[in-house]
């Protein structure tokens, strides 16, 4: 039989997001206030998946079920949960685990929700460590230049772990230490809860302190360690909005040197766009000041993406451009198109290559087929239109009668004349054409001129 020792024991990683954040100054719990586009709670755990963990328990108390919902939106059913009725410090919030762990004889990584940018690579570090050396606690710790408000972590004369303290009951001396505790922690199952059954509440702020089950595993002999990391950063919590802005400016930063230095994407003022760390931009694509791009949107190359584009969630093909101030959520554009200035495209829209959609379009849940036009003051919603397909200026579809949505379907080689007004469902077929001014309430046979209010066939074009 094989032992259960310290290098075979399963990981479980256990996330700590109860916590209301009180110095956000926010109804909602901090966990989930938004990182690059996503959760605080979000970045940790999807982190945490990469370590490939048996299961990865969330503590949740303050608004528990929409932390709950944002958890599982990330890693699904990787995710279980544990509540904490109330925030009494993280040694009872860790307690609240105790059911699903005590005996699980397994590692357990302790990751605070409130530390986005915690790299897998760090983690990955702190674990081997801690097998390596065999410990009942490793404690990731770093050295600040400024400590306060951190716990301090306090050796002995031979530099041996002795305890940590917390800032409010830090004596003069301690408070001088520049050495902290991260709030990141690997700890063997049965030690963590054998050690927290001895927590006491007697400090200044009333509360269990995780932070003592190190010092009471210390004190019985047990090993424990402090691995050192480098990157201050990497290790730092989120607890006001001033500090959100600016991680939010550091991984925008980053996604943009990456994109620069690794893809080839120039950005005219990178100080001037948002990009997501999601994004993925193809070689000589050239983003203008003031783009924001958005989720997992893939942008191909040689693109041009003038100022005030927003482009959420969408795929580009190659050799598109988009003009000046145009929102392009959750749609797909082929290559060699043009789109803008002051374009909407929404909920699936599709643009195959060479298609043109100019100024002031509204495009909704519609397809425009290779090399279509729809140039100005136009709305297509829920619209198939065929190829080569000319879509005359001030063009509406109908496609709302009040109670449900209706189809439009325009086929190849069509004119449709300014200032059409397509009643759906309607369907005009190839090669016809509406005058100026149409009122289109019937399907359009082939190869017609339609036109007047309501539209009547005028001639045969063919
Ligand atoms: C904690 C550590 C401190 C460390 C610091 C690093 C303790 C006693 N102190 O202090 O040594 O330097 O983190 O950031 O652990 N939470 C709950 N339930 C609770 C209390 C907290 O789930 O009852 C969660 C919070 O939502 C947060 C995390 O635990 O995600 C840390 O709590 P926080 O109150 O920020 O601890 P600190 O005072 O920062
Ligand atoms: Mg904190």
């Amino acid at each position: 039989m094989t032992k259960n020792t310290t290098q075979t024991k399963p990981l479980n990683v256990l996330v700590m997001a109860a916590g209301l954040g009180t110095r956000m100054k926010s109804k909602r719990a901090k966990v989930l206030h938004e990182l690059a586009g996503r959760p605080l709670i979000a970045h940790v755990v999807r982190t945490a998946q990469t370590l490939d963990p048996k299961t990865i328990l969330v503590i949740v108390g303050h608004q528990a079920e929409e932390v709950e919902q944002a958890v599982l939106a990330e890693i699904g059913e990787l995710a279980s949960f544990a509540i904490q009725a109330k925030q009494r410090g993280t040694g009872n919030a860790v307690e609240s685990a105790r059911r699903q762990l005590e005996d699980s004889g397994s590692l357990v990584l302790l990751l605070s929700g409130d530390v986005p940018m915690i790299r897998a690579e760090t983690l990955r570090k702190l674990i081997d460590h801690h097998r390596e050396t065999d410990a009942a606690c490793t404690i990731l710790g770093v050295r600040l230049e400024n400590p306060t408000g951190y716990g301090r972590i306090i050796r002995d004369e031979q530099g041996r772990f002795e305890k940590i303290v917390e800032q409010k009951d830090a004596s003069e001396e301690e408070r001088q230490v520049r050495e902290i505790n991260s709030g990141i922690y690997c700890f063997e199952s049965n030690d963590l809860f054998e050690a927290l059954k001895r927590v006491e509440p007697k400090n200044q702020q009333g509360e269990y302190y995780l932070t003592d089950v190190a010092e009471i595993l210390n004190s019985s002999k047990r090993t424990v360690e402090v691995f050192t990391h480098t990157d201050p950063r990497e290790v730092s919590g989120v607890n006001t909005r001033a500090e959100l802005a600016e991680f939010e400016n550091l991984m925008r930063r980053n996604a943009i040197r990456r994109l620069m230095i690794e893809s080839g994407v120039t950005f005219i003022d990178p100080s001037h766009a948002y990009i997501s760390p999601e994004a993925e931009i193809g070689r000589d694509t050239i983003i203008y000041p003031d783009v924001t791009i958005e989720g997992k949107t893939i942008i191909g190359e040689n693109c041009v993406i003038r100022s005030g584009a927003r482009i959420s969630n969408s795929k580009l093909g190659d050799n598109v451009t988009v003009k000046d101030h145009c929102l392009i959520m959750d749609s797909e554009i082929g290559s060699n198109c043009s789109v803008g200035p002051f374009a909407h495209l929404r909920m699936n829209a599709t643009l195959e290559e060479k298609a043109t959609v100019g100024n002031f379009v509204e495009v909704k849940k519609s397809r425009l087929k290779r090399g279509t036009k729809a140039m100005h003051l136009t709305y297509l919603g829920d619209a198939t239109i065929g190829e080569r397909t000319n879509i005359g200026a001030g063009t509406v579809t109908c496609n709302y009668d009040g109670v449900r949505k209706h189809e439009t379907i325009i086929e190849d080689d069509v004119k449709i004349g300014s200032d059409t007004m397509l009643v759906a469902p309607v369907r005009v077929g190839s090669r016809s054409v509406t005058g100026a001014g149409s009122v289109v309430t019937k399907d359009v046979p082939p190869d017609s001129l339609v036109a007047g209010v309501p539209a009547e066939v005028k001639k045969k074009l063919r």
